[in-house]
């Protein structure tokens, strides 16, 4: 979950780990640290948020370095507990994204040699045994070390001894090396290196990349060399800054109409009534006799994962089946004859997401991809994928990558339909419709304003229900976990039809609803859920279609949206309330972009 960032060249390392860090803030933010090697390797860690470690900071000189946001597994947050990690001489310096799994044994193995530990990690015992295989040679060192270890890791180490390389390893947690004019890099994110180049070398599972000022080159464990093509990144510096915005979160809100044009560009046939999926064509023919589809994803790309479940069935008439990918993983999964995976994943590094692709490969399984992140791992490992093209989303709370991902999905739904049983003129009909939704999502973020009014009445409140039937279900629950995840006001999403199944115990004044309710196949039944809920003197915004004064009537405040079609109202219907929730986390005073013990790339299980 953390940001790992090495370099070593000619220029200061300090400002450039620091520069990098801030990027990757969002990986973790418990605490930070750096060490710098020039004369002698100096190391500079504190706890919570990096300007906290930038307080501490003096001069750091040297052009070797290593730097580290740490998301907490092993061991409270602590300056102790913070990266970078050293041995018992303080000359190795080692920072890891991950979980030693077989930390313990191996830590009391090297304690009984006489190593001494001065944190809770599982990370440290990286170093020490780093420390016990070096003869000068950090690279065989680290291999020895590697060979030991059970679990995952990023990991960049760092010797004294050697300040002219850095040696990076990976298993399951991304990294990903540029040697370019300023130096030799390595990161866990192509956005800590965009600013220096976009021609990136994406590391595979136990590979090691030795790095140096003006070269690298990778083996794998066992010394063989390993030839690796350069990946070039399709985005800018200027896409991973805020560009004018307060934070990335409203940024990445407001952006949608943009990010979900890219998601479309070049993918519609309009005249034909088709969609054109290159990056999935080569699998059309497993595509198009498929009798099952099941979608594999976590949190909001598992709901987004729902969207897609009701197009898929209701465009092109094939069973699907949607799995929470850390379930997923742990029960028993007779593949079916004719089933395919589409694994849908924003960051493409998500442990169990990963985790289950595996699982599916293994057993024979066609495996797609639905990935925001190009090149990384799900991205990588998936047969064939379609990307987002939404650019980078930085902000922990998911807004853009879902709205992509659900389009993405319409535009699947329209793949398969049209060469099942969907007509031309359905076809044509609905890839009309696809078209017009960037405008809607435009039109949609005009009413900013509003609901940003209507947040401040609700902000004080410490429970939310979020109703909504059928499409507007994984909408439902996307609504309430942006809510709960920035403002931390306990939020429950509910299919409407379930609430008389218990939740509606729970309705009171004090504990008011969001009912998303534009108009639809289920409007009729929405409204009678909404008149149950009035009944029972609960407070309630309701999401209605622009003109449908009854809805008006029946709520407290409502937030209108344009006339959408039914199986495409998820995509933009979400917007207002990702707006609803980023202004009452402000109102609240919260760190929007950084909520409390959350990641944006949940990379262990
Ligand atoms: C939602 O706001 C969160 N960021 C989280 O639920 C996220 O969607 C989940 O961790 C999956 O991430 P992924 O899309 O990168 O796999
Ligand atoms: N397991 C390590 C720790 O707790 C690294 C966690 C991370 O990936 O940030 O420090």
């Amino acid at each position: 979950m953390c940001g790992i960032i090495g370099y070593v060249g000619e220029k200061e390392a300090c400002p450039l780990l620091l520069s990098a860090l801030k990027r990757m803030e969002y990986r973790g933010y418990d605490s930070s640290g750096v060490v710098v090697v020039g004369d002698k390797a100096r190391c500079v860690k504190s706890v919570g948020k990096l300007d906290n470690l930038k307080e501490k900071l003096e001069d750091l000189p040297g052009g070797l370095g290593l730097g580290h946001n740490r998301w907490a597994t092993h061991g409270v947050v602590s300056e102790e507990n913070a990266h970078p990690h050293t041995d018992c001489k303080g000359d190795i310096f080692v920072v890891h994204n991950g979980i030693i799994e077989n930390y313990k044994e191996l830590k009391s193995k090297l304690q009984e040699e006489g190593h001494v530990f001065v944190s809770e990690t599982d990370t440290e015992v990286l170093s020490h045994l780093i420390e016990k295989f070096f003869e000068g040679d950090l690279e065989s060192a680290v291999k020895k070390a590697l060979k030991l270890v059970k679990g995952a890791y990023g990991v960049v180490a760092a010797t004294g001894s050697d300040p002219y390389k850095i040696v990076a390893a990976r298993m399951f947690s991304p990294l990903v090396v540029s040697v370019n004019s300023s130096g030799g890099f390595v990161a866990s994110d192509p956005t800590a290196l965009i600013s220096h180049s976009r021609e990136m070398v994406f590391l595979e599972d136990e590979e090691v990349a030795v790095i140096s000022k003006d070269d690298f080159y990778i083996t794998d464990l066992d010394n063989v060399a390993v030839e690796k093509e350069k990946t070039e990144i399709d985005w800018s510096i200027e896409d991973a800054q805020k560009g004018g915005y307060d934070h990335f979160m409203l940024k990445e809100i407001c952006q949608q109409g943009e990010s979900l044009e890219n998601s479309i560009r070049g993918r519609l046939d309009l005249e034909e009534g088709r969609a054109v999926l290159g990056g999935v064509e080569d699998k059309k023919e497993e595509i198009i006799r498929a009798k099952k589809v099941s979608i594999i994803a976590c949190g909001t790309s598992y709901y987004a994962g729902m969207v897609g479940e009701c197009m898929i069935e209701e465009m092109a008439g094939v069973p699907v089946e949607v799995h929470l990918a850390s379930e997923f993983k742990y029960k028993k999964q007779p593949l079916e004859e004719g089933e395919i995976f589409i694994f849908i994943s924003q960051s493409g590094e998500t442990a169990y997401t990963l985790a289950s692709l595996r699982e599916v490969k293994e057993k024979g399984g066609l495996t797609l991809g639905i990935v925001n992140v190009v090149g990384s791992s799900v991205a990588r490992e998936t047969h064939a994928g379609i990307y987002n093209h939404a650019g980078p989303e930085i902000g922990v709370a998911s807004t853009k990558a879902f709205t992509s991902q659900s389009i993405i999905l319409a535009l699947f739904a329209l793949y398969m339909g049209r060469n099942k049983g969907m007509s031309f003129e359905e076809g044509v009909n609905f890839a009309k419709e696809i078209k017009r939704i960037p405008r809607i999502a435009d039109e949609i973020l005009e009413s900013k304003e509003e609901i940003s009014e209507i947040a401040k009445k609700y902000k004080d409140y410490s429970n939310f229900l979020y109703l909504g039937r059928k499409y507007s279900y994984p909408v439902a629950l996307e609504g309430a976990l942006k809510l709960k995840e920035i403002s931390y006001i306990h939020a429950e999403g509910y299919s409407a039809g379930e609430m008389k199944h218990g939740p509606i115990a729970l309705i009171e004044e004090s504990f008011p609803t969001f009912a998303v309710c534009p108009q639809s196949s289920v409007y009729g039944k929405m409204l009678s859920n909404i008149e149950e809920i009035k009944a029972r003197r609960g407070k309630m915004v309701a999401l209605g279609t622009r003109g449908d004064d009854e809805i008006a009537e029946m709520v407290d405040d409502v937030i209108y949206m344009p006339e959408v079609l039914e199986q495409l109202s998820s995509i933009v219907s979400v917007i207002p309330l990702q707006i609803f929730s980023y202004y009452v986390a402000l109102y609240k005073g919260l760190d929007v972009d950084k909520p409390r013990n959350l990641s944006k790339c949940v990379s262990v299980e």
